[in-house]
């Protein structure tokens, strides 16, 4: 019954002579935040577009809710509900913020719509109340009317978020969520999260922010030269002293 939301084994691949994943395995739990750390390099993005389906692994498999995925392409696991975030950076820049929004909630109804037929489509009166949930909780409210492109960073990064769970997601994949964002934006992102995501739908999180890192995680995966150097709670992981000469220790805001 508890089966992972998403199970990786042994994934190997390779650029060229560059070993960036030398057979990584990693078990995201069901409703739970696992942060995946380690210095650039180590193959944390890597990792994300193998379970995105962009890239196909030289080695392993990826088993999302006890189905074995490897054979779907980066579409077929969207519509399956296995969401990576930057995949939905201004995808319409002609669409205001609501607008956009409510493309993401009307996909999540009809998953075989085509942005043409958005277009036709007329009955957007039932996602009213939704879209304005959304804005309210991403704050993005006074918002809702500006076209993505005038948005500021961290509102952008805001909408992509929003935008991703009004999807439908089952796993969400985040890579690098608060990069680039100013300390109050981070911040806001961080608790919104915790508010809106942690625990309802599993995170597979990427990011360097050590404080955000150690505050959302249930589970922690340390990676260095595309190995798992280590796996378990923050408290484990923080108390590590291969991890702590590893990694942490090079990083200035731990
Ligand atoms: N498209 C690519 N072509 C060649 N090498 C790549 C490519 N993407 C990543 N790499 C290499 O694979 C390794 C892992 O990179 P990456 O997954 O981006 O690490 P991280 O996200 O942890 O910083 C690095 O050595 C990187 O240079
Ligand atoms: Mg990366």
């Amino acid at each position: 019954m508890n089966q992972p939301a998403l199970d990786m084994r042994d994934i190997t691949v390779r650029f060229g002579g560059i070993l960036a994943l030398n057979q990584v395995s990693l078990s995201l739990r069901p409703g739970s935040v696992h942060a995946l750390i380690g210095p650039n390099g180590a193959g944390k993005t890597t990792l994300v577009s193998v379970l995105s389906g962009e890239r196909r692994p030289d080695g392993g498999s990826v088993v999302m809710n006890g189905r074995n995925i490897d054979g779907l392409n980066a579409l077929r696991r969207a519509r399956l509900g296995l969401t990576r975030t930057y995949q939905l950076t201004a995808l319409f820049p002609r669409m205001t913020v609501r607008e956009n929004l409510l493309l993401s909630l009307v996909a999540c109804d009809r998953p075989g719509l085509g942005i043409a037929d958005f277009f036709r489509w007329r009955d957007f009166d039932r996602h009213a109340t939704e879209v304005d949930d959304f804005l309210e909780r991403f704050a993005l409210r006074d918002k809702a009317a500006v076209h993505p492109a005038l948005l500021s960073h961290g509102d952008r990064r805001r909408l992509e978020i929003a935008m991703a769970l009004a999807s439908g997601p089952k796993i969400l994949l985040l890579d690098e969520p608060l990069a680039g964002l100013s300390l109050a934006d981070a911040e806001a992102l961080v608790k919104m999260i915790e508010t809106t995501i942690k625990g309802r739908i599993p995170i597979l999180l990427i990011e360097h922010d050590m404080d955000a890192v150690f505050y959302l995680s249930d589970e922690i995966t340390v990676m260095v030269n595309g190995t798992v150097l280590a796996s378990g709670s923050p408290a484990m992981i923080k108390a590590s002293a291969e991890v702590q000469a590893a990694y942490l220790s090079e990083e200035d805001d731990f």
